[in-house]
């Protein structure tokens, strides 16, 4: 069946896009849309037209998969051309999403209608992309400089409710169906003279041609989101050719910087990602028709840091929470911190003081383990020591119902070790939540030895729920993650004693869009995090940070001084104490480049995640990329470390390696698979 099918409806034409499932605009979508266009404009009794979609959305954007083939026509710029040259009034009509070329489809229809529950955005910056057929013309145009720089420059879509109110739609269908009130609105518009045309437009740009600051003050204030971007930068200087030059030139303007970043690394490395997300949540070897286990309640054992974020999760999805502590002091204020984040994000706007009290209403906070009985999911949180994880295990598989999953928090520890103190071996996962639990979307799911398909299909489906992207890792000490973490940490510190300056080493991963690094984030998570002052020895840079009150951030000074405002400052007693440990370990001491330190600090990275990689620990190589994107800030315009490996080339990273053997260390050896790879002049990905 044909993707575009077109009825008559009295003298009203309506085509329908039938292209699940996203209605992504391929060639046979636009295709279809043309030629349905030309027989409107050259059919006299036609009076109007009508463009909508089946299934669960309007447009979703161009269709990705055809970035970097040859362009078979008609292009979408040219299809959006003729929708709003045809003699006839065309409405979109629209529901579900409408968003990069699906919007500027819409853009170049003279009237757009939607239903209460659709939005609109151009997300192209998310792909390092500019919206690239008329969008950075067409919405300026129409709903004003302000908004639409804030639309194409933030990727994020607004409600229908907004875009009525800026003026990118012009009526909100409330009660009855779309296809009906869109015929409705076909007959009016029919009868009209004129019909807006988006690219004849100028009262919605004029204000910002006589304001041209309104560019320079929207760079200041974006600068974070700005930095290390390509496409922000673009889509701000077509969005300034809309203002500065006549339309034509505007839309030569947006072609010319659409195909520039196209063709380049980041865009490449950021459509990998979209690819790569969705990817994540598909499990190797599980049967499609696997059950999935009903999840009507969840019990937390732990209310710390981990716990109270992990609750939140469930709580704000709607799910109750049953919390367990060992002892009331520490329950209570896990309660009222769970209860502090909540209200602190009401105080924001970001939620109604109704929904902080629904949320806390499904809060059930115990000191009995016994309450935990009839939960579906049991996630322990409790201290990082396997004895203890033991023991947990062992409590929880007497008390809860058969059938209910037992999972595991733990950031290092062996799942399958936990797993055999209980007689359901089958029913025990990892569930590594990354710190502020809360806010953090990166889920780490661990599939144990016997872990069941029903258990690993029925938690990733609930970290959908709950809003994390979920990757799936083997057991391993660290798993995906904190293992590419260790090698990571290890190179920063022996760096330290070689005669390179935290501050050197952090500002070499910064300048590489790290959003900190290692010794900054060791201040922020505080460099007492396992650390007591009975058992410190003096025998580390960090004991003896600790040991003289340099706890991180938090006291004022760790690694960095810090004012009150939080800001760090390069401090002279650290370099004095990492001198003293630089003398007695009579490495030789010189300067370091910043590229040296990101070659010693992110290809043993690399290596470690081609070791995971070739012991199957991670699925494929993209999962890799998306656990360091979501939960260590690695930057998503370079794709993450798997793929900036390939981009750079995987005989730069080995050769990289063997120039460093020496400072490496005798203990460091080379991936197999790496070592494959590079010489055959293969990629990861
Ligand atoms: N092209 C090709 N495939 C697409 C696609 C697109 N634009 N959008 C989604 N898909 C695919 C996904 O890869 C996924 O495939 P899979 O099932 O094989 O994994 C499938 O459609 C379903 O997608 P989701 O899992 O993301 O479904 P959701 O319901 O969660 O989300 C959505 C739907 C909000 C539409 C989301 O898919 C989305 O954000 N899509 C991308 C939108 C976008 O970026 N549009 C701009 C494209 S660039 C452009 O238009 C350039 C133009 O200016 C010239
Ligand atoms: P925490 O020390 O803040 O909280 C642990 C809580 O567990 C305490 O409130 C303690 O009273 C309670 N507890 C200890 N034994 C218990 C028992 N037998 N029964 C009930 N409650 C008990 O620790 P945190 O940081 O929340 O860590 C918890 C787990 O999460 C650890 O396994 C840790 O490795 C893991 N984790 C920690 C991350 C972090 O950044 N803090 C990140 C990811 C995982």
């Amino acid at each position: 069946m044909s993707v575009i099918t077109t009825q008559r409806i009295g003298d009203i034409l309506v085509i329908v896009s039938n292209n699940p499932p996203v209605n992504a605009l391929g060639q046979a979508v636009r295709a279809g849309l043309a030629e349905a266009i030309a027989h409107a404009a050259g059919e006299a009794a036609i009076k109007a037209v009508i463009i909508r979609c089946d299934g669960r959305t309007f447009f979703a954007g161009a269709d990705i998969t055809e970035f970097g083939k040859p362009p078979v026509g008609p292009s979408l710029p040219d299809l959006v051309d003729a929708i709003e040259q045809c003699p006839k009034p065309v409405i979109a009509a629209i529901h579900g999403t409408a968003l990069g070329g699906g919007l500027e489809v819409a853009l170049g229809c003279h009237y757009r209608i939607a239903v209460g529950s659709a939005k609109l955005g151009l997300p192209e910056v998310k792909l390092g992309l500019l919206p690239g057929a008329g969008g950075t013309q067409r919405l300026p145009r129409v709903a004003g400089i302000a908004d639409a720089l804030t639309m194409i420059v933030t990727g994020e879509a607004v409600t229908a409710s907004k875009a009525l109110e800026i003026g990118l739609l012009d009526r909100v269908v409330q009660t009855g169906s779309l296809a009906d009130e869109a015929l409705e609105f076909a007959a009016e518009v029919a009868r009209a003279a004129g019909h807006p045309v988006s690219s004849l437009r100028t009262d919605r740009i004029a204000e910002a041609a006589n304001h041209p600051q309104v560019f320079d003050k929207f760079i200041a204030e974006n600068a974070r989101r700005l930095k290390g971007f390509d496409a922000p930068k673009a889509c701000i200087e077509a969005v300034r050719a809309a203002v500065d030059l006549p339309f034509e030139q505007g839309i030569k303007r947006e072609r010319e910087l659409f195909m520039k970043l196209v063709s380049g690394t980041q865009s490449r490395a950021m459509r990998h990602l979209f690819f790569a997300e969705r990817q994540a949540g598909k499990i190797d070897g599980i049967p499609a028709d696997t059950p999935l286990i009903p999840i009507a309640r969840v019990g937390i054992l732990g209310a710390g840091t981990m716990g109270g974020g992990i609750a939140m999760n469930f709580l704000s999805a709607g799910l109750p929470v049953t919390l367990v502590e060992r002892e009331q002091a520490a329950l209570d204020r896990g309660v009222a911190t769970i209860r502090k984040n909540y209200e602190r994000t009401a105080a924001r706007g970001r939620m109604t003081a109704e929904q902080v009290e629904a949320a806390m209403a499904l809060l059930t906070p115990t000191l009995a383990y016994e309450d935990l009985a009839d939960c579906d999911l049991v996630i322990e949180a409790v201290f990082e020591l396997m004895e203890i994880k033991k023991d947990v295990f062992r409590r929880l598989d007497a008390i809860v119902k058969p059938g209910a999953i037992l999972a595991s928090n733990t950031s290092y520890l062996d799942i399958d070790e936990m797993a055999a103190e209980t007689k359901r071996p089958e029913a025990v996962v990892g569930l590594h939540f990354f710190s502020p639990a809360n806010i953090m979307r990166l889920l780490e799911v661990v599939r144990g030895a016997r872990t069941s398909p029903s258990v690993l299909k029925t938690v990733m489906a609930l970290a959908k729920k709950i809003g994390k992207i979920a990757v799936v890792s083997g057991v391993c000490p660290g798993f995906i993650g904190n293992r590419m973490l260790s090698p990571r940490q290890r190179e920063a510190q022996k760096l330290l004693l070689e005669g390179a300056s935290p501050w050197e080493v952090d500002a070499a991963l910064t300048e590489f869009g790290f959003p900190m690094g290692p010794f900054q984030m060791a201040d922020l998570a505080g460099l007492d995090l396992g650390w007591t002052a009975e058992t410190s020895s003096s025998s580390t840079i960090r004991e003896v940070l600790c040991e003289r009150g340099r706890r991180g951030q938090k006291t004022g000074s760790g690694f960095y001084d810090y004012d009150d405002n939080r800001r760090g400052s390069p401090s002279p007693e650290t370099e004095a104490i990492i001198a003293e440990f630089a003398a007695k370990s009579g490495l030789p001491q010189r300067k370091f480049s910043g590229d040296e330190i990101r070659e010693r600090l992110l290809y043993p990275m690399i290596n470690e995640g081609a070791k995971i990689l070739e012991e199957g620990i991670a699925q494929r190589a993209s999962d890799i990329d998306i656990v360091w994107l979501n939960g260590y800030g690695w930057p998503a315009f370079t794709g993450g470390p798997m793929f900036w490996a390939d981009t750079i080339g995987l005989k730069t990273v080995l050769d990289g390696l063997r120039r460093h053997a020496e400072a490496l260390g005798p203990d460091f050896t080379i991936s197999s698979l790496l070592e494959s790879r590079a010489e055959a002049g293969e990629n990861f990905n």
